[in-house]
């Protein structure tokens, strides 16, 4: 039970299954000809730091962009939606929760905040903080993988649930396909979903966002191989390896990769693997897809959700879609 003023923390992710996961993940992205890892396993609590630093730079436009969206639109979102609980996937350090419970508050309806992040330490840090803020607010930090642990979402009424940050763009069209599917799934009558997506634009623009020149985005595409090192006891060296960042205008997505700077064999003791990367060989570390509205617009169409509005889409580089489930 809820004592006023406290934290509940839900565990799905115990550390043997990180590990396992992590085990499975390896074994199928670095056998094949073609290198990837998923970007989960960016975000221990070194690069969920860095990826905060990530949101302050100059550069990097998303943040700012939503920003300005939630500023402008939280109250008629809190109204459209009627919510009472804000529920947010991977919302990491928390920093735009507050202006939708904000928005909430003001229309008198705000009780609860539930957020599901795989960053234990940011997100039950970021709960403590809320939970002193906002008095009365029920907080509920739940460790768990979005793409697989939505069941795991207390069941209250009337929720907004807001996937923000862009993240909708991290996955590729099929597993957009099914994590909007099971969302849709996973959705009362009365429950509402705030999306928040990127838009293609100039492609300088939106290199340079993952692509900084002080380096921060380069550490947090490299600190993966630190995650590696530590959990799998490998021997990546992060200095053989550059960052790449490239717009691949096929797929509407930029890809970050890491890019070996020789040959070179790396070895995975834990699980007893080697892995070889020739000089120039890629391994793909993530996808951000940058939308045109009309497709996402469909896209949620077609995953069972009615559109109440979109924020942004047509005069700015950010859109921001409030929707619910259809019946
Ligand atoms: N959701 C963020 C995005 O696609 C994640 C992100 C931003 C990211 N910068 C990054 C992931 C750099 C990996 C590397 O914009």
């Amino acid at each position: 039970m809820h004592e006023p003023n406290s934290v509940e923390v839900h565990t799905h992710l115990t550390s043997d299954e990180i590990q396992r996961s992590l085990e499975e993940d390896v074994r199928k992205g670095l056998l094949g000809p073609v290198k990837s890892l998923p970007p989960t396993w960016f975000y221990d609590d070194e690069g969920s730091r860095l990826f905060e630093e990530i949101t302050e730079l100059d550069e990097y436009y998303p943040t700012r962009a939503e920003r300005a969206l939630l500023k402008n639109h939280a109250r008629e979102i809190a109204q459209a939606s009627q919510a009472t609980t804000l529920v947010e996937l991977g919302p990491g350090s928390c920093a735009k929760s507050r202006i939708l419970l904000d928005a909430m508050r003001h229309n008198n309806a705000l009780e609860r905040y539930i957020a599901m992040d795989v960053s234990e330490e940011m997100i039950v840090t970021s709960a403590h903080e809320l939970t002193a803020e906002y008095s009365g607010l029920k907080v509920t930090a739940v460790v768990g993988d979005f793409r697989r642990h939505l069941q795991y979402i207390p069941p209250v009424d009337r929720q907004l649930i807001a996937f923000l940050g862009g993240t909708i763009g991290n996955f590729t069209p099929l597993q957009r396909e099914k994590f909007l599917f099971d969302l849709n799934c996973s959705m009362d009558a009365s429950d509402y979903l705030l999306i928040g997506a990127d838009l293609a634009k100039d492609p300088k623009l939106m290199v340079s966002a993952y692509d900084d020149a002080s380096g921060v985005t380069a550490r947090f595409n490299k600190n993966l191989l630190n995650v590696l090192n530590s959990r799998l006891s490998a021997d990546f060296d992060p200095d053989l390896f550059d960052h790449v960042a490239i717009w691949t205008p096929r797929d509407s997505r930029i890809e970050m990769r890491l890019r070996s700077r020789v040959d070179q064999s790396i070895h995975f003791a834990t699980i007893n693997l080697t892995v070889a990367f020739v000089a120039g060989e890629e391994l793909l570390t993530e996808i951000s897809t940058k939308f045109n509205p009309h497709q996402l617009e469909s896209e949620l169409r077609e995953s069972g959700f009615v559109l109440d509005k979109v924020f942004g889409a047509y005069e700015g580089e950010f859109l921001l879609a409030l929707a619910h489930p259809h019946c």
